[in-house]
């Protein structure tokens, strides 16, 4: 199968049923192809700007083979370099292999095999001996090898791409537009946690890229709320929301994760589905404030409210609660927020699910070797008052509900045995939910287009 048979995004659109078989996920092959024809041609979330506040902060991130170090250059400037010695390539900083990249702050890059220095603009600055060279060497053949590097929403990219490619905000295109209201770069690491997990990188990142899954994987919060979602593909990117199977289907109120929820009151539904989320997706998903003037809406509203007025009150009072404490709520026009629903996955592996003033995401690596395990990670993002933004480092946490609550333990409980089946003789190919599995479809299509395989085909 070639990518010149891939389903287009108008397939998509139309909802059209498709397969794609399992190479992608369980081959060898497969993952070494993608060092070469993914990975370095796609802009990759690095990391935040947050951690690197101060001019000479770093940090290291880690993508198949290679490392790459971030640095602030200036209050307003950063850089990436290849982590390498340009002398005889030994990795410049080491990073451990149980920390998730390593930070700090330096004046320079001093290489521990011989010395070789470099300053925070990658510039050689230092060779022992350097009249052995007889005058051969140079600026360029000594210096760190750059690459791109840009900003978004207080994420920062990477693009390990040597020819002129799109900027970044091309790149990111209309999940970049709508995405932008959120203001994600005024909000921090609530915390952060991340393990090596055994499934391939895209398993991992897909079991949150759906909420069809909800209904059966955390049946407990089917108490509280229905599940129904759309998905919709956005180019590169996409997005999924709450649906309503049928018009007459009133409890679903709007696309995103601060809805009523089910129940006759929804002074009271509205509360205890914020509340069972919060609680059980690790305090993320919502925030202290949000919460507390949710559990005052039974008190402050008369019995009989309709659903828009508990929506409208519960947002006007969390956003005066938050204003009293210093938290501005950025204004968000009611048409962004119906087109930006409940969470977006940003080609390839980078999901956020947003709010007014938090956002839970996502990030999942391949295994530099292994194409059965990744590295995944789950932080939770939210704004602060100024001075009060928590300090957080990232955290290995085995992936059980002790570190990761409830309903993040029951997805790890699914992706292992997703990867496990997959590779079963009697699995003839995935079958996704052309409505509300649409982003994961639309991943497989612009994977297709970058491989040159494994393209969608359309179910007959
Ligand atoms: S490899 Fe870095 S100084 Fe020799
Ligand atoms: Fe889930």
């Amino acid at each position: 199968m070639t990518a010149n048979s891939n389903i287009t995004p108008n397939d998509l659109d139309a909802e059209r049923p498709v397969t794609y078989g399992t190479e992608a996920f369980l081959s060898a092959d497969y993952a070494k192809a993608e060092k070469e024809l993914l990975w370095p041609r796609v802009w990759q979330m690095a990391g935040r700007e947050e951690d690197i506040p101060n001019v000479g902060d770093y940090f290291t991130y880690d993508i198949c083979d290679d490392s790459i170090i971030i640095v602030r250059t200036a209050a307003d400037k950063i850089k990436a370099f290849y982590n390498v010695c340009a002398h005889r390539g030994r990795q410049l900083i080491d990073v451990p292999a149980d920390q998730n990249g390593v930070r700090g702050n330096t004046r320079n890059f001093i290489c521990g095999f011989h010395g070789w220095t470099y300053d925070i603009d990658g510039r050689n600055s230092y060779i022992l001996d350097e009249d052995d060279w007889h005058g051969a060497l140079n600026t360029e053949c000594t210096s760190l090898t750059p690459l791109r590097v840009d900003t978004w929403g207080g994420f920062i990219y990477i693009d390990q791409r040597e020819e002129e490619a799109e900027t970044l905000a091309e790149y990111l295109g209309d999940a970049g537009r709508i995405l932008s209201h959120f203001e994600f770069e005024k909000m921090r690491y609530k915390w952060r946690q991340y393990c090596v997990y055994p499934a391939n990188w895209k398993t991992a990142i897909e079991a949150f890229m759906e909420p069809y899954h909800t209904t059966a994987t955390h049946h407990q919060l089917t108490a509280f709320a229905e599940f129904y979602a759309y998905s919709k593909q956005y180019g590169l990117h996409s997005v999924s929301g709450f649906d309503q199977r049928k018009s007459a289907e009133a409890t679903s109120q709007g696309g995103s994760v601060s809805r009523a929820g089910k129940g006759a009151d929804p002074r009271i539904s509205t509360y205890e589905l914020a509340y069972e989320n919060y609680t059980t997706i690790n305090y993320s998903a919502s925030t202290d404030t949000l919460i507390a003037a949710a559990a005052r809406l039974k008190d402050e509203l008369p019995e009989g409210s309709s659903i828009a007025d508990v929506m409208s009150h519960w947002m006007t009072s969390a956003k005066a609660d938050d204003a009293a404490r210093g938290v501005i709520w950025p204004d968000i026009p009611a048409e962004v927020m119906a087109e930006a629903g409940l969470a977006w996955t940003l080609f390839p592996n980078q999901n956020i699910l947003q709010g007014v003033t938090f956002a839970l995401c996502y990030r999942s690596r391949p295994h530099p070797t292994d194409v059965d395990q990744c590295i995944f990670e789950a932080y939770a993002l939210e704004r602060y008052p100024e001075g009060e933004e928590p300090d957080t480092e990232w955290v290995l946490a085995a992936p059980t509900e002790e570190k990761w609550g409830k309903v993040l333990a029951q997805d790890f409980a699914n992706m292992k045995w997703v990867h496990k089946g997959m590779k079963s003789r009697g699995f003839k190919g995935a079958l996704p939910n052309p409505h509300q599995e649409q982003k994961i479809i639309n991943a497989h299509r612009n994977l297709a287009e970058f491989m040159g395989r494994g393209a969608p085909t359309l179910l007959r």
